[in-house]
């Protein structure tokens, strides 16, 4: 077990390995009371070692039975959980035999048991929980193993790399043995031992290399394989053809389990996923997941070279594979896109991204667990999986592709596989790999300004002001970035900011410029957009031949993760939102012009929503070029999140009750607009989970959820009739959304007969729960209520995270109240949870970081519900870090 006094982990304080273990050779006897571990390892020590280095192995939860150094029983000493060998030879064999107990691990970390099977994850540290082992990614070796079990309850016995031997044992027992050809760190190891039934297809890579593809799931559910197997084939097609990177196993499984901390794991060969990324058919799964299941396919089997054929030197480098795999899902799903429905299509994916980015990372980086895209100590690595290693991580990668060219990229990438391959590195390795392959770069020029992006915390802000000289015929923009101080880190340097622009006219126009002259500005001729790129605090650039005063279209694309104060007024908003060819800076207008009216209501005033607001929103849903997607995104109000993060102190109800306010308005003032788009976009065929398809559905049905929210039975009776025949979940499920969100008097009623007609789909289950958590005015006893439904239970995460996280995470209008019993709850929970599962705890955990923006009563209520927490002995380090840091 962790102890409360767990230590720090520092950065600069990583020492190489003093021994390699290059080959171990892993039996299990698999039970789900005791199971047995024979371990036997081939180490050498490393040459940077003295002859008198210790060889530290990790253990946690587990029991030594026997240990032989080169067959003879040796001295060990216990060592934190682990152990200890002192004065041993250059080379030797190591053998172990080691018990854990499957059953009795709730964590779902290192061996344990789901839906009566065997399942394993090891990332970052479960391995230890399995056999004792030196527990870090830069010991890589090639496993062998053989699993025994009875055949009766486990008749698939998987493992990584390839099966070259299954038999049946003289006791009854099935044995398999499987050998990763592969080196890998242990944290990549998978084991599982299940009645499982498999959708296969066998792919050709580019070279003429056969591979079986397989995805194994519970009998009964490969009726929802289709497009997992189809997402594993697009995706592995795609790093052919983007990056030159072929499948280098015969055989790759994705295997799916229902009690999974999180969304997926990229074991080598043997993927172990959470259900909800992988199970989907029409009648259980809405359009976001069957998007979320590509993405999330993608980017495990990306892992496969990002991240297992490189790895990480050390955690701390946890980026180097997560923010470039993030990237490069982000990417397979905006070229998919693109490829089903054009640009805009792909702006649709990436505004997506942008928006997550937003309402998840920003407020990271702005509270008490802000950290930099490469941390520099943690206490439990578990909680550094974070939206800034991950999606933070992406950007910075992004913006490397946007300063090198996308063939620049591909040839860094190139070079990084080409230095590193087999190895275990750094995000500085990946940058320098990346720079100079490019050597004429801004990227290679300014290579240490753009290296802050892994070094500092915190999200730059960005001051823009223009000023046209119209007999110069020029226009000069002045910039300020300044980085604001986070947890331990005061003082920032500039970073190195790639600011793509254009200009418009005040008719819509686009006006061209020459950008000559400027540092890092771009070509020479006069061109509709530059990419300028920063690196000072405070810089110039004049954009040269600007025939007319410009409106400024400011980072393009979101070309970086920054804050801009564009200083931009109504006006110019609105020939943005109309007129920008930039889909991005389009719908960034349509959110500041929202925010605009919403911040002043969300501090107390009265909610305005101008004619001219109005009439720019009915244009944009008039127009018929714009894809029903882009339309949707357009009309969307920006989240109670992010709204929040714009005020300095935040009355969560307030903001919630503004945000309806206006979204009452926009049904109302629009209602003539929302009835036509609800006859225009009805569907013309049967339903697929295609991007036309969603698109037109997304739009329709926000238009039935705004026609609910005015309050018209009619409307209302038109969603219940959908939840009882609607032939898809999408449409089901928003129209139980709408009845819910409208708090309609029929909504009783539909969720009883939608929970009546998914009983057994444990899936649609967690959706009718988050629902309902998420509604407004929700109650805490009603919380309760729904926790007390048989159906719920705090051990299978999922379920947990659909009630409890949705309540405290996802309804800051009903959760945050002046009797803090919304705080009470949360505690509790947290500490039921902490007792069970620590990583879901410490994610639940930190569903108060953004106390101390909160207004009055609120932080007080807050406070004293975390300091009431914080002083229960025998919390998990993970919680007790999360609580420590929002409290310090
Ligand atoms: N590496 C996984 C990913 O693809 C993340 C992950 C899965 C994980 N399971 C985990 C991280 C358990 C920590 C603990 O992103
Ligand atoms: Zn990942």
């Amino acid at each position: 077990m962790r102890t409360d006094q767990a230590p720090v982990i520092s950065r600069l304080a990583y020492a190489p390995p003093a021994y390699s273990i290059e080959h171990v050779h892993l039996e299990f006897d698999l039970d789900p009371e005791r199971t047995r571990v024979k371990s036997r390892m081939q180490l050498r020590r490393n040459p940077w070692a003295g002859a008198d280095a210790p060889l530290q192995l990790d253990g946690e939860d587990i029991t030594l039975q026997s240990l032989l150094v080169d067959s003879r029983p040796y001295v060990y000493a216990q060592a934190g959980g682990g152990i200890r060998l002192d004065k041993l030879p250059e080379s030797f064999t190591l053998e172990l035999v080691n018990t854990c107990s499957p059953a009795a691990n709730t964590h779902l970390s290192g061996l344990y048991m789901s839906g009566g099977a065997f399942f394993t994850q090891c990332e970052a540290e479960g391995f230890r929980r399995i056999t004792f082992w030196p527990d870090r990614p830069d010991v890589m070796s090639r496993f062998t193993v053989v699993l025994r079990a009875d055949p009766a309850r486990y008749p698939v016995l998987l493992s990584n790399g390839n099966l070259i031997e299954q038999r049946r044992l003289d006791d009854g027992r099935a044995q398999a043995t499987w050998e990763d050809p592969f080196p890998k760190p242990c944290y990549l190891f998978a084991l599982v031992a299940a009645r499982l039934v498999s959708r296969q297809q066998r792919v050709r890579s580019r070279d003429g290399r056969e591979h079986l593809l397989e995805v194994f799931v519970r009998e009964g559910d490969l009726d929802k394989t289709e497009h997992a197997m189809q997402s594993l084939v697009l995706a592995q097609a795609w790093d052919e053809q983007r990056f030159g990177l072929s499948l280098d196993l015969d055989r790759f499984m994705i295997v799916a389990v229902s009690d999974f901390n999180m969304g997926a794991m990229e074991n080598k060969g043997l993927n172990i996923f959470n259900t909800k990324y992988v199970l989907a058919n029409p009648a259980t799964a809405t359009d976001t997941d069957f998007q979320y299941i590509e993405s999330v396919v993608g980017h495990e089997y990306f892992h496969n070279w990002t991240g297992n054929r490189i790895t990480c030197r050390d955690w701390f480098q946890l980026s180097l594979k997560e923010g470039l795999t993030v990237f490069r899902d982000q990417e397979f799903s905006q070229d998919l896109a693109a490829a089903a429905g054009g640009e805009s299509a792909r702006a649709v994916r990436r505004i997506e991204d942008v928006r997550a980015l937003r309402a998840m990372q920003f407020p990271e980086d702005a509270g008490p667990m802000a950290h930099p895209v490469r941390p520099d100590s943690y206490v439990a690595i578990d909680n550094f999986y974070t939206p800034t290693v991950y999606e933070k991580g992406a950007e910075v990668v992004r913006m490397m592709q946007t300063l090198v060219g996308r063939e620049g990229f591909a040839r860094g990438m190139r070079e990084y596989f080409a230095r590193h391959d087999g190895q275990a590195v750094t995000c500085d390795d990946f940058l320098a790999a990346m720079a100079e392959a490019n050597p004429d770069s801004e990227l290679a020029r300014r290579r240490e300004a753009f290296a802050r992006w892994y070094a500092q915390a915190g999200t730059p802000r960005l001051r823009a002001r223009g000023t046209y000289d119209p007999a110069q015929r020029s226009y000069t923009l002045r910039l300020q970035q300044i980085c604001p101080p986070t947890p331990g880190q005061g003082d920032k340097q500039p970073q190195l900011i790639p600011l793509r622009l254009g200009l418009l006219g005040r008719d819509g126009s686009r006006v061209r410029m020459r950008a000559e002259g400027a540092p890092g500005a771009g070509p020479a001729e006069a061109a509709d957009e530059v990419l300028l790129v920063l690196d000072q605090a405070e810089q110039s650039f004049t954009l040269h031949e600007v025939e007319q005063e410009p409106v400024p279209s400011l980072l393009r694309g979101f070309s970086a993760p920054v804050v801009l104060d564009d200083g931009l007024g109504d006006d110019e908003r609105l020939v943005l939102l109309a007129h920008d060819p930039d889909p991005f800076n389009r719908w960034e207008s349509a959110q500041r012009l929202a925010l605009a009216r919403l911040l002043p209501a969300a501090a107390g005033e009265e909610l305005r929503a101008d004619a001219r607001y109005l009439q720019a929103l009915r244009a944009v849903l008039h127009d018929t070029s714009l894809d029903p997607a882009f339309q949707e995104l357009l009309l969307g109000l920006p989240g109670e999140g992010y709204i929040a993060e714009q005020l300095p102190l935040i009355d969560p109800p307030r903001i919630h009750h503004a945000r309806q306010q206006l979204r009452r308005i926009l049904a109302d003032e629009l209602r003539d607009e929302w009835e036509r788009l609800w006859r225009e976009l009805a569907p013309q065929g049967g339903y697929s989970p295609d991007f036309a398809g969603a698109a037109r559905r997304g739009l329709r049905n926000l238009a039935l959820n705004l026609l609910c929210l005015t309050g018209d039975a009619q409307w209302q009776g038109r969603a219940y009739q959908r939840v009882k025949d609607a032939d898809n979940m999408t449409d089901r499920f928003d129209a139980l959304a709408a009845l819910v969100g409208s708090r309609a008097e029929l909504a009783p009623a539909a969720l009883e007969r939608f929970a009546a007609m998914f009983a057994g789909e444990p899936l649609v289950l967690d959706k009718w729960f988050a629902l309902q958590a998420s509604a407004p005015g929700m109650t805490v006893e009603q919380v309760r209520e729904l926790m007390r439904n048989p159906q719920f239970t705090l051990r299978n995460p999922n379920r947990a995270r659909s009630v409890i996280s949705t309540f405290c995470q996802g309804n800051p209008g009903s959760f945050h109240r002046a009797d803090g019993a919304g705080y009470a709850f949360w505690a509790e929970q947290v500490r039921a949870m902490d007792a069970i599962n620590p990583q879901v705890a410490a994610r639940l955990a930190r569903a108060m970081d953004r106390w101390r923006k909160l207004a009055a009563p609120y932080a007080q209520a807050a406070e004293a519900a975390m300091r009431e927490l914080a002083a229960h002995e025998g919390l998990s380090s993970d919680c007790r870090e999360i609580l420590d840091k929002a409290l310090a």
